[in-house]
């Protein structure tokens, strides 16, 4: 990690357009409370078990997904800084990660009951470790590839980036990216990214979005509050 990520996100570059910020906190969130819910978790019942599993094994696949749009779409912007390396070098080492997390679950899933409680601490263990390094990855590229992105690009040539990424992910994908982030965002966030896909987007899409993401995702109370403000309210 570079010596400069306690550095503060400073104000104005706060105010701007944010690549990053949204989809780092869904995945902040998610795996957070993945983590407590294994901790957590009676690894002797089976059925809860296997849908424990089958949520873990979409977050990696979700996670890994992201790696791969940050490296197909983001990487290259920062050509020639060193940033995009360290990047490049840690997400080696989350995919590593995935990887032993992968194993891990596939033997919680043909291990004998008996078994399978310390499976899941070592499972516990290893996701608190990928998730500390994840942390701690996200916030350099929040504090440190963000800054170098701001100073080289502007904010069309950003929203240009994000437009790829998002042209880039199948329909499916995309809705659970957007249920990822939806109850992760505070209502100025989530209003803005709402509002903006409301204006340019085609309606059924916003809709679909709306239905099949943005309302499951949040309490009753928030997707009023939401609706209301999108002038969506009855
Ligand atoms: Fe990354």
């Amino acid at each position: 990690m570079s010596d400069n990520t306690h550095i503060l996100l400073p104000v104005d570059l706060a105010k701007r357009f944010d690549l990053y910020g949204p989809v780092h906190k869904g995945i902040r969130r998610a795996q957070m409370h993945l983590l407590v819910r294994v901790g957590a978790h009676d690894f002797t019942d089976a059925a809860a078990t296997e849908n424990l599993l089958a949520d873990l094994r979409r977050m990696l696949f979700l996670s890994a997904g992201h790696l791969a749009h940050e490296e197909q779409h983001i990487h290259d912007a920062l050509a020639a800084s060193g940033e995009a390396e360290r990047l490049e070098e840690q997400h080696d080492g989350h995919e590593a990660a995935f990887a032993v997390l992968e194993r891990l679950l596939n033997d919680i899933e043909t291990a004998p009951a008996t078994a399978r409680i310390a499976l899941g601490r070592q499972f516990y263990l290893e996701y608190s470790h990928f998730i500390g390094e994840d942390l701690l990855h996200m916030h350099e590229e929040e504090t440190v590839a963000w800054p170098m992105l701001c100073a080289r690009y502007s904010d069309a040539d950003l929203m240009g980036i994000e437009q790829r990424i998002v042209g880039s992910i199948p329909p499916e994908k995309a809705m659970a990216f957007m249920a990822l982030m939806m109850p992760a965002l505070n209502p100025q966030e989530r209003f803005g990214m709402l509002s903006g896909m409301k204006a340019g987007a085609p309606a059924e899409m916003f809709n679909a979005v709306m239905d099949t993401a943005v309302k499951p995702a949040l309490a009753a109370a928030e997707f009023a509050a939401l609706e209301q403000r999108l002038g969506l309210a009855a």
